[in-house]
């Protein structure tokens, strides 16, 4: 698997985070949403240290203009950053804290967003499939430095727990990935 569709698995299992944030929200289940916001604030932290760490620096020599764009990431994720060491200032019966997770959430939603339809797409034709299959070696060996689960870890598992594990966890456009996909994006449960 290269590194643009590992990284784009983080992205899908950080949005199933959100999807049940939100749904906890709705039904004012605040116990639910700290369960989630630290699983979220997790999530988050693994993938921009592998970002900023591996990724990011490798991608930032392949042109000024993904340079360009890898530099806003970094503040992107700087703001995201700043906004999580508040949350952890407050607690999740605060108002203040809802709405400081909804704005990590749009914020992030917007990054991810933009990662996979600029970034990753313009890094895809600068790059040879060699490269980014080295990168993928080179960020889950980082991943599992952090203690954070990697794709071998859930590669034994059947199409059948894949499916469940990724409807449990309301990872989204589930029902069009293939296995390795699936078993890139659940978290192993
Ligand atoms: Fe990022
Ligand atoms: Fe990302």
């Amino acid at each position: 698997m290269d590194a643009l569709t590992l990284l784009t698995a983080d992205h899908n299992r950080v949005r199933g985070l959100f999807a049940r944030f939100t749904g906890a929200k709705e039904s004012d289940d605040i116990g639910t949403m700290a369960e989630l916001a630290a699983l979220i604030d997790h999530e988050l932290d693994v993938h921009t240290t592998i970002e900023e760490e591996v990724f990011y620096p490798w991608a930032h020599d392949l042109s000024e203009n993904i340079a360009e764009v890898v530099d806003e990431g970094v503040e992107e994720h700087h703001v995201v950053k700043l906004l999580l060491g508040e949350v952890a200032e407050l607690t999740p019966e605060d108002d203040e804290w809802v709405a400081k997770m909804t704005v990590i959430i749009e914020n992030v939603e917007h990054h991810a967003e933009e990662e996979e339809t600029e970034m990753f797409l313009q890094i895809r034709s600068a790059s040879s499939g060699d490269d980014l299959q080295d990168l993928a070696g080179r960020l889950e060996a980082r991943k599992a430095d952090l203690g954070a689960p990697v794709l071998a870890d859930k590669q034994d598992m059947t199409m059948d727990e894949l499916r469940r594990l990724a409807a449990d966890q309301e990872i989204p456009g589930r029902s069009s990935m293939d296995h390795d996909e699936l078993a890139a994006t659940v978290s192993p449960g």
